[in-house]
Formats: structure tokens, sequence, C-alpha cells
């Protein structure tokens, strides 16, 4: 008479746990690595910067001959107008500022189509609910000949760049 031992499974058992072990080992594997690169490439995408970039402060508006006397031309894409007098340029804010309409030179001065802002030729308040003047930006020439104008440095009202 044969005993069987007590734990002993039968050798078709042995083979299925077998295959369900290493099943289990197989998808803890893909578990833990799928995580791992998961996580890597999460780390990555965060670690990029997503900074963007506006419109630079500083541009050019090409030579002053393209400017002649009596100019007053609002350039919109970079929201300023510029002006020359003779031999004197300057460039003033077309941004209003009560709420940042794009003003538009005016027989008078300056006019926001928004809420009735007039502003005089040198863009002080002249009516309207704009608080302040048009912003005066600093004009100076650039190595290669042309106009730059530098949104990044207000002058005070008044101030040309003499060509
Ligand atoms: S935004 Fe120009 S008047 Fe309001």
């Amino acid at each position: 008479m044969t005993m069987k031992k007590r734990n002993e499974a039968p050798a078709e058992q042995t083979e299925g746990q077998l295959t369900r072990r290493r099943l289990l080992t197989w998808l803890s594997s893909v578990g833990i690595f799928g995580s791992a690169l998961i996580s890597l490439v999460a780390n990555a995408f965060f670690i990029k910067p997503r900074a963007t970039y506006g419109q630079p402060n500083r541009f050019s508006i090409g030579k002053p001959e393209e400017f002649p006397a009596g100019t007053r031309q609002a350039l919109d894409g970079q929201r300023v107008c510029v002006i020359r007098e003779g031999e004197r340029v300057c460039a003033i804010s077309t941004t209003c500022t009560h709420l940042g309409c794009i003003v538009a030179p005016s027989e008078t001065g300056f006019a926001c189509p928004c809420h009735g802002s007039r502003f005089d030729q040198d863009g002080n308040v002249t009516g309207g609910p704009a608080p302040k003047a048009l912003a005066w930006y600093k004009v100076s020439l650039a190595p290669n000949g042309e106009l730059e104008i530098d949104k990044g440095v207000e002058v005070k009202s008044g101030t040309y760049f003499n060509v």
C-alpha cells in the first residue's frame, strides 16, 4: 500500500501552478517596468520648460527714410504709433490705458473705439475713461541702420530720437 503525501499535488496541477506563477511574475514585471517607464516620461515632460514667448519688446521698424517727415503711422501688430516730425522720431503706445483696446490715430490725436477715450497728439488724455496718458517708448538706431523701438523702456512724454 502506497501512501500519498498530503501536500503532494498531481503532476498536471503542478504544471498549472507553474504556468500561473509565470503569468503572475510576467504581469508583475510588466506592471513595475511599465509604471517606471510612465514615471520617467512624466518627469521628462514636466522638466522641460513650458515657457511661451510673446512678441519681443525690442524690434526694428525699418530705415528712417521709410518714415518721411509728417509720418504718423500706427503699427497695430506692435501696438505703437511711429511719429516723425522733421528729423525727430518717437513711438507712442496705441494700447488704451483704460482696458487695453487699440487706439487709432485721429485728427486730434488718438481715439479709442471701445469706450470713447480721447488722447491728444502726445497721448495725453483729453476725454473718456482712460486713467492716464499713452506711454512713449525708447527709439534708437540699430547697428544695421534701422530704427528700433524698445517697448521695455518707457521714456518721458515728448522724448524724440534725432535721426
Ligand atoms: S479701452 Fe479704451 S476707452 Fe476703454
